[in-house]
């Protein structure tokens, strides 16, 4: 028995990297897999290319397992939609949504143009609703279903990503609120951060706008739980691991979780909580803030790591 014989999937952006490997690793466990791809680029605005989830789907096909390509570009309503319909259409039904289609578009916010900011939120984070509504609606009837979104680290901080790490945390939030409304009908919703190998699409745009910026091959810094070290990346098929995991039986008690996963390292990310509390009866003001003894209990570790 395969873990996930009689499931049908829709993986977007599925035509390369992580999302490739999650088609290919889902219909190796025996899922029937929609492969969406528009066959674009890590920018936004390359044109399409069908061949992207054809091959995938032959890729699938030829090791035996079953799968469609569907093109459409999520970001829109009607494209997200069809991504959806197409695993009703070609396979009658739908378990299994991993909203993994991304772009990035970096540069200081200054610099950010509006349609940096617009691309990234459609592709990662509007596209994601588009498609988990329209899934929703089937899972909430069959009363079972899975969801995996995907996030970023970046979403902790990260230079020239403002418009990524928004819309990146934004899914996370959105994880969170759709899993307490859709557990109650059996089905679950988790997000991973993966940091894996940066395939082919990384565009010469991204590059010369770090280059620029003198943050070409830098490490990247934000602020970590300490049990990550993440620079190391994972292979895609290692971060596939993680998501089929998450949509098969064994996670059935799952859901709302935020995840990390780089090198061999998977991680749960913890739900924020206070670092300190501290209450004035009748309420806050300046003066009260600035009470020493509160200042040094509140603000005293606080440390400003960022500004010169
Ligand atoms: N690779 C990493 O280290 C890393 C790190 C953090 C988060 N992520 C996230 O993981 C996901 C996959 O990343 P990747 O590195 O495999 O990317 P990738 O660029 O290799 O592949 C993404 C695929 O999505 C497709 N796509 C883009 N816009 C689309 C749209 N509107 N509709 C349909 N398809 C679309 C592209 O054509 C491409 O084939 C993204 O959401 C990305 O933000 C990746």
């Amino acid at each position: 028995m395969k873990r996930l014989d009689g499931k049908v999937a829709v993986v977007t952006g599925a035509g390369r990297g992580i999302g490739r490997a999650e088609a290919m690793l889902l219909a190796e466990q025996g899922a029937k897999v929609v492969v969406n791809d528009l066959g674009g680029g890590a920018y936004g605005t390359e044109a399409g290319d069908a061949s992207v989830a054809d091959a995938v789907v032959r890729e699938i096909k030829d090791a035996g397992g079953e799968a469609v390509a569907q093109h459409s570009s999520v970001a829109t309503r009607e494209g997200a939609e069809a991504a959806v319909q197409e695993a009703i259409d070609s396979f009658g039904r739908i378990d299994i949504l991993v909203n993994n289609a991304g772009i990035v578009r970096p540069a200081r916010i200054d610099r950010m143009t509006d349609l940096d900011w617009q691309l990234c939120v459609d592709v990662s984070l509007t596209s994601s609703f588009y498609a988990a509504r329209a899934a929703a609606k089937h899972m909430i009837a069959q009363r079972s279903g899975v969801i995996v979104n995907t996030g970023s680290t970046s979403g902790f901080g990260h230079w020239g990503m403002g418009n990524y790490s928004a819309a990146k945390e934004g899914l996370l939030g959105f994880t969170r609120s759709i899993a307490r409304e859709l557990g109650e009908f059996g089905i679950r919703v988790n997000m991973i951060r993966p940091v894996s190998h940066i395939t082919g699409t990384h565009t010469k745009e991204i590059d010369e706008t770090l280059a620029e910026a003198g943050r070409l091959g830098q490490t990247i810094v934000w602020n970590k739980p300490v049990t990550m070290t993440p620079t190391i990346a994972a292979l895609p098929e290692h971060v596939a691991a993680l998501t089929v995991w998450l949509c098969t039986d064994a996670a059935a008690h799952v859901s709302g979780r935020d995840f990390f996963i780089a090198g061999d390292e998977v991680a749960v990310v913890p739900e924020p909580e206070a670092i300190r509390t501290t209450f004035n009866p009748g309420g806050w003001t300046l003066d009260a803030l600035d009470e020493p003894a509160t200042r040094e209990y509140l603000f005293g570790d606080v440390k400003n790591r960022y500004v010169k």
